[in-house]
């Protein structure tokens, strides 16, 4: 077939996916066509257009290293990690929320026992947290990991500043056997995502708020559960209705509370104010996901 137009173009593109093996891989590229080529007709592309956003995305694939994924942030603030998020993660009610897992996780951060402070050389306000991991029904999960991290109380995580050299603000425990953890640690404040790149362009050029409410990630993995990936956010921040990646829930916001000097719950004497975090997951188990 020739003289393709504006009109005949997009059913020809997909017929030529009609011998593909993968029906899947079909499936996803017929719509993809589809989706791209109303698209264009939509906003009645111009070719400098074109041209600035094949600028735009071969920028973004050139900031990608093993340390910087630009392509995901440029999901999360388009909403599509959010999105794919939600679509795989339709558990029933009770089971822990899900959310992004973001730039900062490491693999394998630093074992520490329970009732660590993993602070650090952090300045913050003192916050214990505790809490405890079950599985849907109810029974504690021993041995369960429980991996945190955030940010220090100036916005930045660890691996951001400039002479980072050993992981704070970050660890990995394993709950008890009654599926309980608990640590110390320091109040995470609210941050910019970064912005030095091409999503912060698109942000600036949309005059798009890039912040992040406070919050303390979690990845709790246990045998025979869904990995749950997922923060706890401070109650009373003022991003909570604008975060840059479409991450807030209202089952994930906590009140880190604020506690006066005294005995901690493990005994610690606190000379000064600090805050206190509880909060009790619950696992889906493998096999309860639902397809539909
Ligand atoms: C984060 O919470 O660490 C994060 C998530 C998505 C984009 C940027 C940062
Ligand atoms: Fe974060």
């Amino acid at each position: 077939m020739r003289d393709f137009d504006e009109r005949n173009i997009t059913l020809a593109a997909i017929d030529r996916y009609k011998n593909s093996p993968n029906p899947r891989l079909n499936r996803i590229m017929t719509s993809l066509v589809q989706h791209l080529h109303d698209f264009v007709r939509d906003v009645q592309l111009t070719e400098k257009e074109w041209g600035q956003a094949i600028d735009f995305l071969t920028r973004t694939g050139k900031l990608c290293t093993d340390k910087r994924q630009e392509f995901i942030l440029l999901s999360d603030t388009l909403g599509v990690s959010m999105l794919v998020d939600a679509i795989n993660h339709r558990f029933a009610k009770g089971i822990t929320e899900t959310t992004v897992l973001g730039p900062f996780y490491l693999q394998d951060p630093p074992e520490e026992p329970l009732g660590a402070d993993i602070h650090g050389e952090a300045k913050g306000e003192p916050l214990y947290i505790d809490g405890s991991v079950r599985s849907e029904g109810g029974t504690p999960v021993p041995n369960a990991i429980v991996d945190v991290w955030h940010s220090d109380a100036e916005g930045f995580y660890d691996v951001q500043l400039p002479d980072f050299a050993a992981p704070t603000l970050r660890a990995r425990f394993h709950t008890d056997a009654q599926g309980r953890f608990r640590f110390w640690t320091i109040l995470p404040r609210c941050y910019p995502i970064p912005c030095d790149g091409t999503v912060g362009e698109m942000l600036k050029a949309s005059a798009r708020d890039p912040y992040r409410p406070a919050h303390v990630h979690f990845m709790i993995m246990a045998d025979g559960h869904e990995k749950l990936v997922t923060h706890l956010f401070v109650n009373g921040d003022q991003y909570l209705d604008s975060d840059a990646v479409f991450a807030v829930k209202n089952s994930l916001i906590r009140d880190f509370t604020q506690e006066a000097p005294g005995v901690a719950p493990d005994g610690r004497k606190m000379e000064t104010p600090w805050r206190s975090l509880h909060s009790d997951f619950v696992l889906a188990k493998a096999a309860a996901k639902k397809t539909a």
